[in-house]
């Protein structure tokens, strides 16, 4: 099953602490880690984990960061043929974990030069794919151009609609899943959760954090549980599902069995500090 990633990819500089600070203060942190992220990446290594075929199409600077998360594509059996090497430095994401929530600051760097021209250079590798997935670290313009390039060819799109971009409802409607949280169907829709649902069936899977995910099925609302597990880290759950659901979904499953094997992977990562380390591979859920 071929999966094609476009978007975002970040080195992670993490740190732990028994709080936030307040603005203006200084605190001791517990500790500090330097992780590869990026939600295109995090979805990537995820959708690799579960035994799809990946590629990952971005960019990332000439650097050290940027040498770091090409190792570790490639040690996730992550195709790297399609990320180019630019002139800006690779994207970094500041993250603080206290708590138990997180904060982030995004630097996009070399995110900001996946323009159409890059999607149209591999318009090839994105025919191929049984499912695309994309979210919104990238420019918008790119976003719009890949939704409409994937309509115009019935190609299978999962967009992530995260952070929230301003983007036409119309766009938005070209997407074969939009996978929005709570938070940001209101801040898309400007309408109550309920009827966005109802009016994107079989479309719109809300995520709703650790009460599970709901999508309208064209009769009814469905809700689909979240597993209940020790939390040390959500970074990088959202990407998880995605990649599971986007996973499941391209090997025709239905879709609330998609969900339910999405909220699977999503509570292992959460179970672990970083976005990917704790990203379960296949053989760690269908044992379950
Ligand atoms: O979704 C988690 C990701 O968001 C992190 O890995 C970080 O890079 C930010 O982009």
């Amino acid at each position: 099953m071929k999966v094609v990633v476009v978007g975002s990819i970040n080195l992670d500089l993490v740190v732990q602490a028994d709080r936030f600070p307040k603005v203006g203060e200084t605190l001791f942190g517990l500790d500090s880690q330097m992780l590869p992220g990026g939600k295109g990446a995090n979805q990537a290594v995820a959708a690799a984990r579960l035994g799809a075929d990946v590629t990952m199409i971005g960019c990332v600077g000439k650097d050290a960061y940027g040498e770091i998360v090409l190792k570790n594509f490639q040690e996730n059996q992550v195709d790297t043929s399609c990320i180019k090497q630019v002139a800006a430095p690779t994207g970094v994401a500041y993250i603080t974990i206290a708590e138990n929530d997180n904060s982030i600051i995004l630097v996009q760097g070399a995110n900001a030069c996946v323009d159409r021209s890059v999607v149209a250079e591999y318009k090839t590798q994105i025919l191929a794919a049984d499912i695309v997935i994309t979210q919104c670290e990238i420019p918008l313009d790119t976003i719009e151009y890949l939704i409409d390039f994937c309509a115009e060819n019935n190609i299978c799109l999962v967009l992530n609609p995260a952070p929230t971009p301003e983007i036409a409802p119309e766009y938005l409607a070209k997407a074969t899943f939009l996978t929005p949280n709570e938070i940001e169907i209101n801040q898309l829709f400007q309408q109550d959760a309920q009827s966005v649902l109802q009016e994107y069936p079989n479309q719109i899977i809300m995520t709703y954090g650790s009460k599970g995910v709901r999508y309208h099925d064209g009769e009814k609302l469905v809700e689909v549980p979240s597993y209940k597990v020790p939390v040390v880290d959500t970074t990088g759950a959202g990407d998880t599902f995605n990649a599971a659901f986007a996973v499941a979904y391209g090997q025709n499953q239905e879709i609330e069995s998609a969900i339910k094997f999405a909220n699977l992977a999503a509570s292992k990562t959460v179970q672990g500090l970083g976005a990917q380390p704790a990203m379960p591979r296949i053989a760690e859920l269908t044992e379950e």
